[in-house]
């Protein structure tokens, strides 16, 4: 097939038509096809296209975000998701869904911690893996995202990941790795960042050697958009479809390099494969049922809440005197802003769905009120695609409601409802708490079902909350101003560094009450396979959540005292038990010494309700053998304090080298709102680019308002490059502004004047 196509049929083949489809290609006879967000929702936009959410898409199921179906550790859950998901997009004929993102949550700031499952990768892979198996079983193909080391908004389109390959291994790849083994999504999109100094998008060891090589993934790579760096690298990377599409980016330059010997014909020929491939999966449109989608976002919502607190208040038998204050009440933050923010099918808010309960304006109603459900949480300002939150505070006026409300009545109760931790000072001051997430647009009815008992909560936190951010091992070096992001902290994500440290933390990770309880004996060890039994002890039925973490030996490696290895939902009826069990596989043991090796010893199996809660404690003897243990720097041992820049550089074992900004030496990849400082010119064009950015809002220039930041960080802050592919401007005319930003005002005018 590709022996009849011209070279530039083929380089254009592997770039979009438009913003969100694919080339047609008569001579591959392969149609356009549609390329669409997300991970809980369809976001296909029939008239006017943008990637941060914001032109109104068709109606469609809003599932929960994965901040809450994270919570579910529910794979079967996350698998009827990913096929309702699938067939709303095949209804739609929508080839391609862009989701599941499974970055970790590296610090609880990142404003897109709500489209991402945990801060453990184990936990993460598991769930992205059902939801694509989901998807995938309908004929939709998925697309696994954002590969890889995508922890951060801030500066997300330039920054640089720095990390260990250790880290990189055990923390920020093993999520795709499971993802990509288990559930075989038909494609992966690579992220905007670079990993250690190479653009994601031309990162051969990323793209081939691991994720082909070494994980086996015979789908189709595609970009982020606007994420492709050197179309050239990125072929020999093995990155097929730069998206999004129409600017010919690099064309001339890629032929010039095949004419040149420099790349081979043949690694177009294969993404062009690819791209074939890919197109020839699309199906016909069948039609789906939206109301089976309703209830099925329902269902998981309640699963995936999470019962913080409670001190036998919750549920509620009897709903007269109950009072609901707070506008989410009324108006639930139910979704996150950016490329995932759909149009939802019918969203119902707490007080639709029980009409019949007082909703109060005013917290003087708070102390005639029986019950106080107080429904708070961050608002859209706070959370976003595009900008990091500034600290773990919630909204000030939303600490005084509950603070308020508390005050005046004993009986209160918290809905909280946020894509990320959040700060809790108040936590004592309330008889119970429900975190929901972000959970979509059945979150109303949910919510209500679990108030009012007819659904027990059954979620687990899937990432740890801490007291306050000061506490977060990242806070003071994560991103908040600083561009690259150096992952200093190496394998000390969550969970991993509070435990080993010993700072106590508010709400840890894995846990979540129930309204009935569960006991756990029987541990049986016989060989790798592990087994105990479950009872519901209680009088309600319900489902219990079994984490099973292993303790490594002390020994020449630094190691988190505990790591998740695998977990198991099990339902029990009141009294009922049952014996679950675990095949642990040598990879649990492991760690990434220049490849995976096994240090032997004794390990601790712990079977355990969260984190910090083991019930059942066990022991194997692994022999192991390894190579031997690189020379690490106290810190990573001891954990006293925060690591410095001094003992990062040591465990790297290289210095990490200081690019500060010179005029004269800005290349494509800077981006105006960075040389603006240094540059006249783009100074004025930064001026201009706010104002463009400001008619879409009215003409206000207004940073308080997500939309408006969101847009600006994608217009200013990405590279000058990401503009051609974009099609913000012509190439000529950014290729004539960075010489005169380089101090060549004559080069410049003279490229814009050659077109
Ligand atoms: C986001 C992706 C999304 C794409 C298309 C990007 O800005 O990072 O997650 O799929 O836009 O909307």
């Amino acid at each position: 097939m590709t022996s009849e196509m011209t070279l530039r049929e083929k380089i254009l083949l592997c770039e979009g038509e438009s913003f969100w489809h694919t080339k047609a290609n008569d001579t591959a006879g392969i149609d356009s096809i549609m390329l669409c967000d997300g991970p809980h929702g369809l976001r296909k936009q029939a008239a006017a296209a943008d990637m941060l959410g914001i032109n109104e898409s068709v109606p469609a199921t809003c599932f929960p975000t994965a901040a809450a179906t994270g919570c579910s550790w529910d794979e079967e859950l996350l698998t009827e998701i990913g096929t309702a998901l699938g067939e709303e997009a095949r209804a739609e004929g929508v080839a391609v869904l862009l989701g599941p993102g499974v970055n970790i949550k590296r610090d609880p700031t990142c404003g897109r911690n709500f489209e991402y499952f945990s801060e453990d990768p184990y936990l993460a892979g598991k769930l992205a893996a059902a939801h694509i198996r989901g998807v995938e079983s309908t004929g939709t193909a998925s697309s696994l995202k954002h590969f890889a080391a995508n922890s951060q908004e801030y500066k997300r389109f330039s920054s640089d990941s720095v990390m260990d390959e250790r880290t990189l291994r055990e923390i920020y790849l093993t999520g795709f790795e499971i993802a990509v083994k288990e559930g075989s999504p038909s494609t992966v999109m690579c992220a905007y960042n670079k990993l250690n100094g190479v653009h994601c998008s031309d990162n051969k060891m990323l793209l081939t050697d691991i994720l082909r090589s070494e994980w086996g993934f015979d789908g189709l790579v595609m970009t982020d958009w606007g994420a492709m760096s050197d179309r050239i690298a990125a072929f020999k990377a093995g990155c097929d479809l730069n998206m999004p599409g129409g600017s010919d980016y690099m064309l001339r330059e890629t032929m010039e390099a095949v004419e040149r010997g420099e790349l081979l014909e043949s690694d177009i020929d294969r993404s062009v494969g690819r791209v074939i491939a890919l197109a020839k999966k699309k199906q016909a449109p069948v039609p789906c049922d939206m109301e089976a989608h309703y209830a099925l976002a329902r269902k998981a919502a309640a699963e995936s809440a999470v019962l913080l607190k409670n001190d036998g208040i919750l549920p509620v038998s009897d709903k007269s005197g109950v009072v609901f204050f707070g506008k989410m009440a009324k108006e639930p933050r139910y979704q996150g802003a950016g490329s995932s923010h759909i149009n939802p099918y019918r969203l119902i808010s707490a007080c639709d769905a029980a009409p019949d309960v007082k909703y109060a304006e005013d917290v003087s109603e708070a102390r005639s009120a029986k019950i106080c459900v107080v429904f708070a949480g961050l608002t859209d300002e706070y959370e976003s695609e595009g900008f990091d939150r500034d600290n773990m505070k919630m909204p000030p006026e939303q600490v005084a409601l509950i603070e308020a409300v508390a005050a005046e009545n004993t009986n209160t109760v918290v809905v909280l409802s946020c894509g990320s931790a959040v700060e809790c000072p108040w936590a004592d001051k309330v008889r119970a708490i429900l975190f929901v997430g972000l959970p979509g647009e059945a979150g109303g009815d949910a919510i209500c079902d679990l108030l009012f008992g007819r659904a027990n909560p059954c979620g687990k936190l899937a990432e740890s909350w801490p007291l306050s951010y000061e506490d977060a091992l990242t806070s003071g070096y994560y991103a908040h101003g600083k561009k690259d992001a150096h992952y200093r902290e190496g394998v000390y994500v969550g969970y991993r560094y509070y435990m080993s440290a010993g700072v106590p933390v508010r709400w840890e990770f894995g846990y979540g009450l129930s309204f009935t309880s569960f006991e756990y004996s029987d541990l049986k060890v016989d060989g790798k396979t592990v087994s105990c039994t479950i009872k519901n002890t209680g009088s309600v039925a319900g489902k219990e959540i079994a984490e099973l973490y292993i303790e490594p030996p002390r020994g020449d490696f630094y190691r988190p005292t505990r790591e998740l290895r695998d977990f198991r939902k099990v339902y029990l009826e009141p009294g009922e038990a049952k014996i679950i069990s675990f095949e642990l596989s040598d990879r649990a043991f492991a760690l990434w010494n220049d490849g995976w090796q096994i240090p032997g010893g004794e390990y601790g199996i712990l079977i355990a309700a969260s984190s910090e809660d083991v019930r059942l404690r066990g022991t194997i003897i692994r022999p192991g053998s390894t190579s031997a243990a690189p020379k690490t720097p106290d810190w990573y041992f001891a954990l006293k304090g925060k690591p410095t820049h001094a003992d990062f550089e040591a465990l790297l074992g290289r210095k990490i080298p200081e690019k500060p900004l010179k005029k004269g030496e800005f290349t494509m990849e800077n981006t105006v709102a960075e040389m603006r400082n240094h540059s006249l010119m783009m100074k004025i064009m930064y001026s201009a680019v706010e104002g463009t950015v400001a008619k879409g809002f009215g003409g206000k220039k207004d940073y308080s308002n997500p939309e408006f930041r969101m847009m600006m960080a994608s217009a200013a802050d990405a590279s000058m490059s990401a503009m051609k592919i974009n099609g913000a401007m012509k190439n000529y005319v950014l290729d004539g502004m960075l010489a005169i930003a380089n101090g060549h005002p004559l080069r410049g005018i003279r490229l814009m004047l050659k077109k």
